[in-house]
This record gives structure tokens, sequence and C-alpha cells, in this order.
């Protein structure tokens, strides 16, 4: 299987959403995690950005041991400087570099030339690598920038030595095609594109950033730059867990990461809880209601072979177990489970009753907990006696 390397931005990327702002302590709590769960290179900060990043990429540089840290920059020396400084205890130091190569991005926030940008990054790179061996670049808004020009910009940082070419989606604007066709055009015309590394970064504007991802590996690109949670500027990023769960599962692809995706969940809970962004019951890989089942139909299916309506097994991301949640579209497939998870192992007739008296409470709650299972239980043993 290929690997394809996780680059991880929840520190970066994921923290600059608003509210989300973590101190030193939270971030190395986070950066501990990550190296745990097997994550190729985590994105600490922006260290001109502030002190406070400044001193979290320091002490994130001494406290992680094999993972590469990275910091990221604008293609300004003294951005490159700073992280330098900032990384100097890294055991993997990786500078992140780069500006925008779209026609907005050029013409109207850098009011540069095309030839003056493919200067400055080129420039950026050279200057990078006189403090350390790997640079990254990325060309911003690279999804809205036009494929010839972006081999121009691609080609001329790897001859400047840069060691990975991110190209990323930065507004969320590509669909998963274009997306991979734009990466398979850069493998082929780029010279000296086999001594890069293609990076995605999408996001996920438009829903897309995990598919555009994955078509940007099938295409050709090695790394993947993603959060927990998929947090991120505006819809956010690419989620971590759905890219490596993707891959995983759909093996044939030949791709693979080094994420112990036992280790998903626990994440997932840390980085929601320390940054204070809920995750929503119905997000992938990670939401509370991914291993729930709630329709009479899929409930039945699911309890004669969990097959039927799950693709992924609970403990495969170290969420304990599924359930089965009992609403008004429950049906007694679901209904008997329960009731013998209480202890009560019911003949047909009398489940029928339950069954019936289950429905009308039903009808007047969201879910219908044990409690409210107890009461009937408890109800129908008096209607006996
Ligand atoms: O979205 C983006 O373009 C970025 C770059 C700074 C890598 O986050
Ligand atoms: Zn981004």
């Amino acid at each position: 299987m290929d690997k394809v390397f996780i680059f991880d931005t929840t520190l970066r990327d994921g923290e600059q959403v608003p509210g989300c702002r973590l101190n030193t302590q939270q971030k190395l709590i986070i950066a501990e995690a990550l190296e745990n769960l097997g994550v190729d290179i985590i994105e600490a900060g922006f260290p001109i950005s502030s002190p406070g990043d400044f001193e979290s990429v320091v002490e994130i540089s001494k406290l992680v041991k094999n993972t590469t840290v990275c910091g990221l920059t604008r293609a300004v020396e003294k951005d490159i400087e700073v992280a330098a400084e900032a990384l100097k205890y890294a055991k993997r130091p990786r500078i992140h570099t780069g500006l925008g190569t779209s026609d907005p991005h050029v013409f109207t926030k850098l009011r540069m030339t095309r030839e003056q940008v493919i200067e400055r990054g080129v420039a950026a790179v050279k200057y990078a690598k006189k403090f350390v061996e790997d640079v990254e670049f990325y060309a911003e808004d690279a999804g809205r920038t036009d494929n010839e020009y972006l081999a121009q910009v691609v080609e001329a940082v790897i001859a400047a030595g840069a060691t990975v070419v991110n190209i990323p989606d930065t507004t969320g604007y590509c669909i998963p095609e274009e997306y991979g066709l734009k990466i398979k055009y850069l493998k082929e015309n780029v010279k000296g594109i086999e001594k890069a590394i293609i990076s995605t970064h999408c996001h996920n504007d438009l829903g897309m950033a995990t598919a555009n991802s994955i078509m940007g590996v099938k295409n050709g690109a090695r790394q993947v730059e993603c959060t927990i949670n998929g947090i991120g500027e505006r819809a956010g990023n690419t989620s971590l867990e759905e890219v490596v769960m993707a891959l995983r599962k759909h093996k044939w692809l030949d791709f693979d990461t080094a994420i112990d995706s036992k280790k998903i969940y626990s994440i997932s809970q840390l980085v929601s809880t320390t940054m204070r962004m809920p995750v929503q019951p119905n997000k992938a890989i990670v939401g509370s209601n991914a291993f729930a089942h709630s329709s009479g139909i899929h409930q039945d299916g699911f309890l004669k072979n969990k097959d039927n309506y799950e693709i992924i097994s609970p403990d495969e991301v170290g969420v304990d177990q599924s359930s089965i949640v009992l609403t008004a579209r429950s049906g007694r497939a679901a209904l008997n489970f329960r009731l013998k998870n209480l202890g009560a192992d019911l003949e047909k007739e009398v489940l029928d009753k339950v069954y019936e008296k289950f429905l009308e409470k039903a009808d007047n709650l969201s879910v219908v907990e044990d409690e409210h299972l107890k009461e009937i239980l408890d109800s129908i043993s008096m209607d006996v006696a």
C-alpha cells in the first residue's frame, strides 16, 4: 500500500476559528494526543502571528518526539526567521511558506504581477532552506488558480528546494473531479515533480473537502492536510477522521495512513471540549449519531446483521458500541432488544401490549429512554395483576 502522510493543522488552521483559541498548555495536550494518534506532521502554529503562538510552537517542538513539527509563514523573510527560531528545538522541523496564486489573490490582495509572485515564492523557499531542510510551499487559492500558471509556480519552487508542494483549495470552491484533475495536471506537467510530495489542503465550503482530498490522493498527492472534527475557517477543513476511514474502508485504492484509528473518538472529544466546539450529532465517524440506529427498518436489519447498516464497526474508531435509539419510528425488534437489555424477556402477546403503550409514549417524546420502558413494564404488570 502507498503511504499517505497525514498533516494535521488543528492547532493552526483549526485554531483560527473564532472562540477556539487555545493557550500553550492546551495546545501541548492536543499535540501529544496527535503524536499518539500517529499523525506525520503537526502544524503547530503561525509563530509570527502572536507571542503566544510563538511560545506554543517552541513548547510543542520541545515536547514532540518523532512527528515533524511545522510552522506557517507568509513569503516574508521576517516570518521565516521567526518560524525558524520557534522551531529550533524540533527534531524534525518544517517551514510552511507561500502566497496566493489565483487571479484575485495576485491582482487584488497582493497587488503584484504573476511573475513577481513566482519570484517571491522562490525567494521565500530559498530563504527558508537556509534554516531547515524540509520546506513546504503553499500556493494559496490554488483551487481557483489556472493550472498552467500553477504548474509554473510549482516548478519554480521545487527547483528552489521545496520538499512538499501544497495545493490548497482555500475557498472550498472545487468539486472532486476538478481538484483531482488539477493534481493530475501538475503530476504530468511539472518538471521535477518527483522530487516533492504533493499535498492537498481542502476547505469545506461546498461540503467537498474530504472527497476532494481523496481525489487528490488518487491523482498523485501523498500528503493530506486536515483537522480533527474538520474544524477550521468558515465551513472548516478536511476532516482527518473521514479521510483516514475512507482510505481504510476502500482498500482497493491501495493507500493507507499511519493513524491508529482506535484513538480517533477520544481525540475528537478532546478537541471538541478544549476548543468549545461541539461536534454536530450527524458528523461522520465521530458524531453522537454516527453509530445510532433509530428507524424500525434499519434497527431490524442491524439486529439481524450489523453489516446491513454499518460500514465501520464502532470499536475501529474507539467508540464503545452502537446504539439502538427508540423513537416513534422504531419497531418491535428494537423494542424487544432494549427490553431484553433491561432483563425483560417477554412473550409475544405481552410484547404486543408493551409495543402499543410504547407507541403512545413515543409519539409525545423525541426519544424513549430506559426509564420510560420501566414505567411501561410497571403499568403492564399492574394491568395483569
Ligand atoms: O487555506 C489555505 O490556503 C491555508 C494556507 C495558509 C496553507 O490555510
Ligand atoms: Zn487553510
